[in-house]
């Protein structure tokens, strides 16, 4: 992938949403684990030359990517043996500029037993590629309104013989919270199931990906051609967020409450 990566010119793309494999190395699985296994990849690295990678491709990435331009760059912390992973090290040794934390509270854990408390949650890092030096980018506006840190929705369940399909939820909130210009480019370089891809198209943007599975590339191929089928749901994903008057307004008229503990009541 990195490879493929290489042979694309710099700032080419305006947004990414991603998820690499997590380099799981799965021997042992909790009760609620069926098997977590990729079509044409293993999913299992010395977990040294696996940062690495991630390093390298995030790198990359950085090149490829826009200035002024996000990646949302999903991943969770992982223990092996008994120790501590978390993505915050080995992003934070990259280009990017990180933007913001996000937690996925997915309501469920992937792997139930009695080490530690169970882990619902998986990261969304926003990474950000200033424009130059002291750039932290756009100020939200009105579609964010509503939006906090803490995203909660389910995963996907298991699609075409893939273990770890976004739900579309996930990259409909990313594209339409962000200002893109018109025919915008989205990119996902392990795009699986194509679901970032089939979020762009539905939203009005081109879509460009990359994944090492033949079959996962056939899958979203079809899937784009009839993504008409999930308008319904990338547009209710969109109306949740919907808010008239952006935060700035809205603190100006005095209609904003402290502290903001309900943030769709605020918004309205
Ligand atoms: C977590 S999944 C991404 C799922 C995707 N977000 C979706 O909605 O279906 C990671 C993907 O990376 C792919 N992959 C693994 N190694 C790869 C490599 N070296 N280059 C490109 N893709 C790779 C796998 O086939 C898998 O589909």
């Amino acid at each position: 992938m990195i490879e493929h990566l290489k042979t694309i010119r710099d700032n080419s793309f305006d947004l990414s949403v991603t998820s690499p494999p997590y380099n799981k190395r799965i021997t042992t699985r909790g009760w609620l684990v069926r098997d977590v296994k990729y079509s044409h990849s293993d999913d299992a690295m010395p977990e040294e030359d696996y940062q690495r990678w991630q390093i390298e491709f995030l790198n990359e990435m950085y090149r490829v990517m826009k200035p002024g331009a996000s990646l949302f760059y999903n991943h969770k912390l992982r223990w092996l043996d008994g120790k501590l992973h978390h993505p915050f090290t080995w992003i934070s040794s990259t280009e990017w500029n990180i933007r913001q934390e996000i937690i996925w509270d997915r309501g469920i854990a992937a792997n139930m037993r009695g080490w530690r408390f169970w882990q619902l949650d998986e990261r969304i890092y926003w990474l950000y590629k200033p424009q130059k030096d002291g750039d932290v980018g756009k100020e939200l506006l009105s579609k964010h309104a509503k939006m906090s840190s803490i995203w909660r929705f389910p995963p996907e369940p298991r699609k075409e013989n893939h273990p770890a399909p976004f739900p579309l939820e996930l990259p409909v909130r990313i594209i339409s919270s962000m200002e893109l210009p018109e025919g915008a480019l989205v990119f996902d370089p392990f795009s699986g199931t194509g679901t970032s891809l089939v979020a762009a198209k539905l939203l009005g943007y081109s879509y460009y990906g990359i994944d090492i599975s033949p079959d996962y590339v056939d899958y979203t191929r079809k899937r784009l051609r009839r993504s008409t089928q999930e308008a319904q749901q990338c547009k209710q994903e969109v109306a949740k967020h919907f808010v008239k008057k952006p935060f700035k307004r809205r603190k100006e008229e005095g209609q904003t409450k402290w502290p903001y503990r309900d943030l769709s009541e605020d918004a309205k």
